[in-house]
């Protein structure tokens, strides 16, 4: 399989490739290593396209690594909101603190140091490492064990963390010495255009022509990947508690605990539901702990919704509510504050959100797709 004329083959012609065809990205317009290293991390879970504006965005509101260390935690959630996997920022956040305590504000070219701070596992430190200071680190996500996979007909389980153990070794050994960083982002170039999961474009590939999978008629086969386990469903109740009297035009929002699934955002108050199915969903939300002793009072179903995360699927019903106290519905409203018992017995910050403030407050991401239709059914209201 690997001989040693097929591995420099792979390298001349995908190196050949890439001054040729290599993407103009932002993060490929310098070598400053916090800037490659937020690209990297933005880029883990989403697509070229959908990152570019993120990156824009957050370059010009963070623009140096110290300027995201000193930043607070609330504005930085907020830069990312949408991107999802919202545990990438706090764990930069925090990584970036810790270059500021321990390096004086500059990464480290030194791969124990880079590969120690929180959040950064062996892709990223490879990532860093070849690209801002050129040293020869494997940087190995899906697309390359596709490529690798492939052209190698290596039919290893990509699932299997030894599998990619066993890459990160190969692809180590293979790569040239004098362009590491280019030969990891050509990597991913090839396997993002080209040696694509569905479609490869194996008749404009550089290397085809030594390609054990194409060469076999194999390469929709590789690589060999077993199925992910199936999120487990949740059911859920969600209110839209509109305000009244002084919060008219508002609506109650909580924050999420500061650990765990999306830590730290901002959503509309849901409980989880005890059956798989909405059964019951109005006398849970009534069940949803307030500040101040008030009650959910659930007027009427709004919409259905999922979303899905690695490990859970939400399945959710919104209803508009508004809000009762000693059980008369109308009246007046709970002054910002905590509930006790909001989050499995732990305290849940809330608050009114005036429409204006939309832009202050991170959601996830089925949140903004909620608060999006009520502003559209509303015609530019709250959310
Ligand atoms: N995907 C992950 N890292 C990348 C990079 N540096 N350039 C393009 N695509 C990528």
């Amino acid at each position: 399989m690997e001989n040693s004329s097929n591995v420099q083959y792979f390298a001349d012609r995908l190196l050949a490739w890439y001054d040729r065809e290599k993407r103009d990205l932002p993060w490929r317009r310098t070598r400053d290593p916090y800037r490659i290293w937020v690209s990297e991390i933005m880029l883990q879970q989403a697509r070229v396209e959908t990152v570019i504006p993120y990156y824009e965005n957050f370059m010009a509101k963070f623009p140096t690594l110290r300027a995201l260390a000193d930043a607070p935690d609330d504005e930085v959630l907020k830069a990312w909101e949408g991107l999802g996997y919202y545990s990438r920022i706090r764990h930069l956040h925090a990584a970036v603190r810790e270059v500021c305590e321990l390096y004086g504000g500059e990464v480290p070219d030194d791969p124990e140091a880079v590969a120690a701070l929180p959040g950064v596992g062996p892709y990223t430190a490879g990532a860093i490492l070849s690209i801002a200071f050129n040293r020869p680190v494997p940087a190995v996500d899906g697309n390359v064990m596709r490529v690798v996979s492939r052209f190698f007909l290596l039919e290893d389980d990509v699932a299997r963390p030894a599998t990619r153990a066993k890459m990160e070794t190969f692809v180590g050994k293979m790569m040239p010495r004098d362009r590491p960083g280019n030969f990891n982002q050509a990597m991913m170039d090839l396997g993002a255009t080209v040696c694509t999961p569905k479609r490869p474009g194996c008749l404009v590939c550089p290397v085809m022509e030594r390609c054990e999978a194409r060469l076999q008629g194999r390469e929709h086969e590789l690589p060999v990947k077993s199925k992910a386990k199936k999120p487990r469903t949740e059911y859920r109740a969600v209110a839209l508690i509109e305000g009244t009297g002084a919060h008219a035009g508002r609506l109650l929002i909580r924050q999420r605990p500061n650990a765990g699934l999306l830590a730290g955002m901002w959503e509309l108050p849901h409980v989880l539901l005890p059956a798989p199915s909405f059964e019951g969903a109005e006398d849970a939300l009534r069940d949803c702990p307030l500040p101040g002793g008030w009650t959910v009072v659930p007027f009427e179903p709004f919409m259905d919704i999922e979303h899905e995360f690695s490990h859970i699927r939400w399945v959710m019903r919104v209803y508009l509510a508004g809000l009762a106290e000693d059980g008369a519905a109308e009246g007046g409203a709970p002054e910002s504050g905590a509930a006790e018992g909001g989050f499995d017995g732990n305290v849940a910050e809330t608050r009114w959100l005036a429409p204006d403030e939309r832009d202050r407050v991170a959601f996830p991401n089925v949140f903004i797709r909620i608060l999006e239709e009520y502003r559209k059914r509303k015609g530019g209201g709250a959310g």
